[in-house]
């Protein structure tokens, strides 16, 4: 623990800490005290750029005023209404605006706490309505190699990513997985998205042909893939497993829990690449991640086959406590709202070929493998040093924090994706200051 730690109250030790090396944590703490728009404040008195919008969540830039302001009037005026048979007006009020900036084929929003449960949902959704339609059957769910879904039980099991699964049993039966599409040899330094690998798409066939499509209820995929580490989609790829999934009558699941509000440059990546799925998993930019909040998109078609048997019945036997609650909804009316008055939601278009530009310039970095791109998301690989992974990255970690920077590392590889507010000038000084980190022997 450092001095002025010590000298605190603060005993770091009850606190076991998520997706984090404990140990070296509690030996060298990092604490954010304070954020204002584009950066945090730490406990010792620094300034922070956001190199990765948090989590991927603050799209808006931190502390915005329409937002704490509704929080706070919110917390006044109604804090709590149960979200089973009774509802309140912000949580309807919030689902329309949603629908007016969702795909167009989106038709009606169920409420969530976070993406892990989003996901869950999606999934649930999905075999529920191929049931009521009569094709009980497909039980199976199709997800991708290194596809992250969150870390509870439906999310594990069909994403991709091995240390997430391998300690925690059999996970869901009858679950099969795409190849990812990630081909440096062929791919490495694209601007934008890769010419190959669309094909990969065609894989599903294999998939469905083993399995039969009688039996598979969805394919959920991320548009753009983050957590792993940045993978950008084929050009063709989406189109290819929309078609496969339309032909087969399987749902096709975007998961868009980072690419959702703006990241890519249009409000979902369904709009950006023009690929409509039949459920749209979101969380983060819904409420600018200052609340806890998902919400799953689905069509009218989905919603309107549940819709039968005696009204006084329940037709979804799934929600959370939390669903819609009024301050999650009022927060993310009040992040909505900034979007909107800042075009947040289209900005990263105008801006991303800046960042292109600058972000690519890193490629005479020592142990730099690859970078990629889209919208305002961008990916450093680097080489991992011999006989220890992930160390070289998380070494750029911790020199970019102690720079100033904030960055996130998944393996040997750098992920960026600041708030959508980021100016030319702040997009300078991030890759200074990460150019300066490269040079530097990590
Ligand atoms: C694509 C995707 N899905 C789901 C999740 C899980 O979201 P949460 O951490 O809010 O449960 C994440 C989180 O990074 C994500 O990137």
């Amino acid at each position: 623990m450092s001095n002025r730690l010590n000298s605190t109250p603060n005993d770091l030790r009850a606190f076991w800490m998520p997706f984090t090396a404990n140990r070296q944590y509690k030996k060298e703490p990092r604490l954010f005290v304070g954020a204002k728009d584009m950066h945090y404040t730490t406990h010792d008195g620094r300034q922070v750029l956001d190199g990765t919008a948090g989590l991927w969540c603050v799209n808006a830039g931190h502390c915005r005023p329409l937002i704490t302001e509704a929080i706070r009037e919110q917390a006044g005026e109604l804090d709590y209404a149960p979200a089973f048979q009774l509802g309140h007006p912000k949580a309807f009020e919030l689902a329309n605006r949603l629908i007016d900036i969702a795909p167009d084929n989106m038709a009606h929003v169920l409420y969530t706490n976070s993406g892990s449960e989003s996901v869950e949902t999606a999934l649930k959704v999905a075999l529920a309505y191929q049931r009521v339609k009569g094709q009980g059957s497909r039980t199976r769910l199709i997800g991708r190699e290194r596809g992250y879904h969150g870390v509870n039980f439906g999310g594990i099991s069909v994403g991709g990513i091995v240390s997430n699964r391998k300690m925690f049993g059999t996970l869901l039966t009858g679950v099969d997985h795409l190849p990812h599409t990630h081909q440096p040899a062929k791919n490495a330094f694209t601007k934008g998205m890769p010419e190959h690998g669309g094909d990969l798409a065609d894989e599903l066939e294999r998939i469905v042909t083993l399995h039969d499509a009688s039996t598979i209820a969805a394919v959920i995929v991320e548009p753009v893939s983050g957590s792993t580490g940045v993978l950008i989609p084929p050009k063709g790829y989406l189109q290819r497993l929309r078609e496969i999934c339309t032909k087969h009558g399987i749902l096709l699941i975007f998961d868009e829990v980072i690419t959702g509000f703006g990241r890519l440059g249009a409000p979902f990546a369904s709009q950006y690449f023009d690929v409509k799925p039949d459920i749209m998993v979101t969380a983060k930019g819904l409420t600018n991640g200052v609340i806890p909040m998902g919400a799953v998109f689905v069509t009218a078609e989905i919603h309107d086959a549940f819709m039968t048997g005696p009204d006084h019945m329940i037709e979804f036997f799934h929600g959370y406590t939390y669903s819609g609650n009024p301050i999650a909804s009022a927060a993310a009316l009040g992040t909505l709202d900034t979007y909107r008055d800042e075009n947040l939601l289209t900005r990263a278009a105008e801006i991303a070929p800046y960042w292109e530009e600058k972000l690519h310039s890193l490629r005479d970095c020592p142990n730099v493998i690859d970078i990629r791109n889209l919208g305002l998301i961008g990916a450093i690989e680097l080489k991992p040093i011999d006989g220890e992974p992930t160390k070289r990255a998380f070494n750029a970690f911790l020199n970019a924090y102690n720079d100033g920077l904030l960055i996130r590392t998944t393996g040997d590889i750098i992920a960026l994706s600041p708030p959508l507010i980021i100016t030319h000038e702040q997009i300078d000084e991030l890759f200074d200051k990460l150019r300066k980190v490269l040079m530097n022997n990590i």
